[in-house]
């Protein structure tokens, strides 16, 4: 069987004013009519075969297990944390939980919060990488890049078609260093989408970082169960060393192997990149809501509450909320965080 690892755990400040820390953008219907994470829940149901595992902060946990039940996910359990530690303990606890029963399934981890357009594509590839995970390799999903981003995994691929060996990963390189990169034109980006047996995860953890495989142990061991949710014992999640499965194992490990995909994929950072997922009129605007544009190219807006109405605009981004509005150039959209920065500043 197949089980979906939702990780939930995030909190995008990049699409401030509407994503904040008590909700983030996975619980926000973004891309489509549906939240982020009940989007994601919909990209496996058909092919998962199995319920889903889900981690989340404690405090989301009434949202989290409400928007699920709304999409007809039934969670094998939520497993909540009382603080974030990333990602390599957030799929530790829940490759804890899929083995706890003495199985042994493939785990096909999930952000919560990216989009991928062609759902089918993305079946066929989870289906083609399956076989490899089955035999034990770490399996990740490689995007051609578009740009030398610096908050992306990049991978160097052995030479060959379909599901290749690992020759290099390397987690979120300097600015010059992702230049060089995307020139050799002989890596991919990271998609942080992964699919391997929970216990070849487990094994890779205990050898590079045993450290946050024994907090997680602890946390799961002492864990309070109850209905769905699994919550994690506080003081021993706590002491897990905080970091992500891409620098404490995917970087390290000779077992990862990534297949190239073409689906359509984003992880919707920013406001420019949801400009470039939505649906676009013949001038290129995109909008969310209750908006009028007239004699507009290229512009993006998000309100839902109150009419917006744009005149004459040319590449700008417009996000009315109850307590803030964002006015930005869509290139300059990259310092919403500044402006986040700046608010906690200045309390
Ligand atoms: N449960 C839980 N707990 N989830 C978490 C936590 C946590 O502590 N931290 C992050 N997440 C979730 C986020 O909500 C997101 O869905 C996913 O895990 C990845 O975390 P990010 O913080 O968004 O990672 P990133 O964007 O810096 O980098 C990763 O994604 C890139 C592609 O978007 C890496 O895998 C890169 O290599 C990759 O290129
Ligand atoms: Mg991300």
């Amino acid at each position: 069987p197949l089980v979906p690892v939702l990780l939930s755990g995030g909190s995008g400040t990049r699409l401030w004013p509407l994503s904040r820390e008590a909700y983030p953008k996975q619980f926000l219907p973004l891309v489509g009519n549906e939240s982020m994470l009940q989007e994601t829940w919909r990209r496996v149901a058909e092919l998962a075969g199995a319920a889903p595992l889900v981690v989340a902060n404690e405090e989301h946990r009434f949202m989290v297990a409400e928007q699920l039940r709304q999409a007809g996910a039934r969670p094998a359990a939520i497993l909540l944390e009382p603080v974030g530690r990333n990602t390599a303990p957030a799929i530790a606890v829940a490759a804890l939980q899929a083995t706890a029963d003495g199985g042994d399934p493939l785990l096909l981890v999930l952000p919560s919060d990216h989009a991928v357009r062609d759902r089918e594509g993305f079946h066929r590839a989870v289906r083609t990488a399956s076989a490899a995970a089955g035999q034990g390799r770490l399996v990740t999903f490689g995007i051609v890049p578009t740009g030398p981003e610096t908050g992306y995994g990049y991978i160097k691929a052995a030479p060959g078609d379909g599901v290749r060996p690992v020759e290099r990963f390397v987690e979120k390189p300097d600015a010059e260093t992702a230049r060089a990169y995307v020139a050799s034109g002989e890596y991919f980006w990271n998609s942080g989408m992964f699919l391997f047996r929970a216990s070849r995860y487990l094994e890779e953890l205990e050898r590079f970082r045993p450290d946050i495989l024994a907090a997680c142990r602890r946390a799961f061991a002492g864990a309070s169960r109850d209905a769905d949710f699994v919550r994690l014992e506080r003081e021993a999640f706590a002491a897990s060393p905080s970091d992500s499965i891409d620098y404490a194992v995917m970087e390290k490990t000779g077992a990862a192997s990534v297949l190239p995909v073409d689906v359509g994929w984003s992880d919707v950072g920013s406001w420019s990149a949801l400009w470039e997922v939505a649906e676009h009129d013949a001038e290129g605007n995109a909008h969310h809501g209750d908006v009028v544009a007239l004699g507009c190219r290229n512009t993006y807006a998000w309100t839902d509450r109150r009419l917006v109405a744009l005149i004459g605009l040319e590449d700008v981004v417009v996000v009315d909320t109850d307590d803030a509005l964002l006015v930005a150039h869509r290139d300059r959209v990259q310092e919403v965080k500044d402006v986040v920065a700046g608010l906690k500043r200045d309390g």
